[in-house]
């Protein structure tokens, strides 16, 4: 466990930094890259603990993978070309590995056992489970399935047309990567739009997939070829340097490189309704939208976050919550009861620790309400829980709070943004 200093009370904020590569799309290149027919080069990956954890279980699946950094080949063998793995999968703590592999292994001709870390053993599984099972697939598993550690049988698979009962990328796209090997057409309806980047995957990988409306419909016995990929920047790892530079005076911080896909930009959204300072130069990107996003500080506002917006912003949760204790007035946060069942239980996480520095914060049902503006400080010790988003959240929380601040569990961040302390140093000097 590491126990970290933070920097508190900062004056400003200002200059540039180039966000690492996207979480979600860097797991889904590996992924279809493995899947395709031929060679694959990813540039920009990000080599967080959870994508290496992907990389990991496709080599143990006998895919060829060289990854240096940020430079990554991929040596694809095909739907057909997996082997059995010899030894069991761990997918550390990434919830986007296991559910997507599940719905990979559900179409392969052998058994595959799955574990990962204690966080991963507390996070739903039937919601990726019943699905595959009613594809053919054979699952077992914790509390029949829902739980790890689980193991799939593969099966060929039946087409199934699928109602999410809740909006998930993660299970729409294990559906979708076993709708890819069954005999026939599958569709995902989903109840609200969620992050597309295994729609747009296919496509750039030569395959086919309809939306229409809720419903996204793939037919199996697709051959993908490799490709390049660009991994453009993370919003979900920006999204902390935006808040940042919003509420600490006189900053001014440019954001090169950042992934602005329709589905990933809520925060953008709901920041600018809050008030905030933000100018976006879009660049020329290929498969996924991008763009520079330069951000000064400003006043901000209270708001309403609820509905359809929810998917669009569900990761960036925890920093908004920070960010609305620096608004004036009330911020309320509906419909995202899904945060209980992340990497921790982010309504009781972020409002455990962010009343530790004396935020008005209450934690309900299916969210948060802050009522802002506090100025926050404090003295106990700030925990991740294990979890990145907090562990960042909390650090640039410290950054406009008085006292003196210690993170425990700060290895957590190296998940998802391991260059994560150097950036923020970066941005004080
Ligand atoms: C992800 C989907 C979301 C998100 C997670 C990454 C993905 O999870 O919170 O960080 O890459 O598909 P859910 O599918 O559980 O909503």
């Amino acid at each position: 466990m590491d126990t970290k200093k933070l920097q508190t009370d900062i004056q400003s904020l200002k200059g540039s930094i180039s966000i690492p590569g996207d979480k979600s799309i860097s797991h889904r290149s590996v992924m279809f890259g493995a899947l395709a027919e031929g060679e694959t080069y990813i540039s920009n990956f990000l080599p967080g603990a959870d994508c290496l954890s992907t990389i990991s279980c496709f080599r143990k699946l006998g895919v060829d993978i060289q990854q240096e950094g940020r430079n990554v080949r991929v040596y694809g063998k095909g739907f057909k070309g997996l082997q059995a793995p010899a030894e069991t999968l761990d997918v550390g703590n990434s919830g986007t590995t296991i559910r997507l592999m599940m719905g990979i292994l559900a179409g392969q001709p052998f058994k595959t056992n799955l574990v990962g870390d204690a966080s991963i053993g507390k996070r739903p599984m039937t919601r990726v489970v019943k699905p595959l099972r009613e594809m053919g697939a054979e699952i077992s598993g914790r509390n029949d399935g829902e739980f790890t550690p689980l193991s799939v049988q593969g099966a060929s698979l039946k087409p199934i047309s699928y109602e999410l009962p809740v909006a998930s990328a993660q299970v729409k796209s294990a559906i979708l990567l076993a709708g890819l090997q069954a005999d026939g057409e599958t569709s995902v309806i989903e109840p609200e739009a969620t992050r597309d980047h295994t729609e747009r995957m296919i496509e750039q990988f030569g395959g086919t997939v309809r939306r229409n409306g809720k419903k996204i419909t793939v037919s199996g016995n697709q051959m993908l070829k490799g490709t390049n990929v660009h991994v453009p920047g993370d919003i979900s790892s920006a999204a902390f340097f935006m808040a940042a530079a919003a509420m600490t005076p006189e900053s001014e911080v440019i954001l090169n490189n950042v992934g602005l896909n329709p589905t990933r930009s809520g925060i953008i959204e709901v920041m600018k309704e809050m008030g905030a300072d933000i100018h976006i130069e879009d660049v020329q990107s290929q498969g996924e939208p991008a763009g520079h996003i330069t951000i000064r500080s400003s006043r901000l506002k209270g708001v309403t976050i609820g509905g359809r917006l929810i998917p669009r912003l569900i990761d960036e949760i925890p920093i908004i919550a920070l960010l609305a204790t620096q608004a004036e007035g009330k911020t309320v946060i509906k419909d995202a009861a899904e945060l209980k069942v992340k990497e921790t239980n982010r309504i009781d996480t972020v409002a455990g620790e962010l009343k530790k520095l004396g935020a008005d914060i209450q934690p309900t049902d299916d969210g948060l309400i802050i009522r802002g503006q506090t100025k926050l400080s404090g003295s106990e010790l700030l925990s991740s829980h294990g979890d990145h988003r907090i562990g960042m959240m909390l650090a640039i929380a410290a950054l406009i709070s008085k006292g003196e601040l210690e993170l425990s569990h700060a290895e957590a961040i190296d998940v998802s943004y391991p260059q994560f302390f150097d950036h923020v140093n970066q941005l004080l000097n």
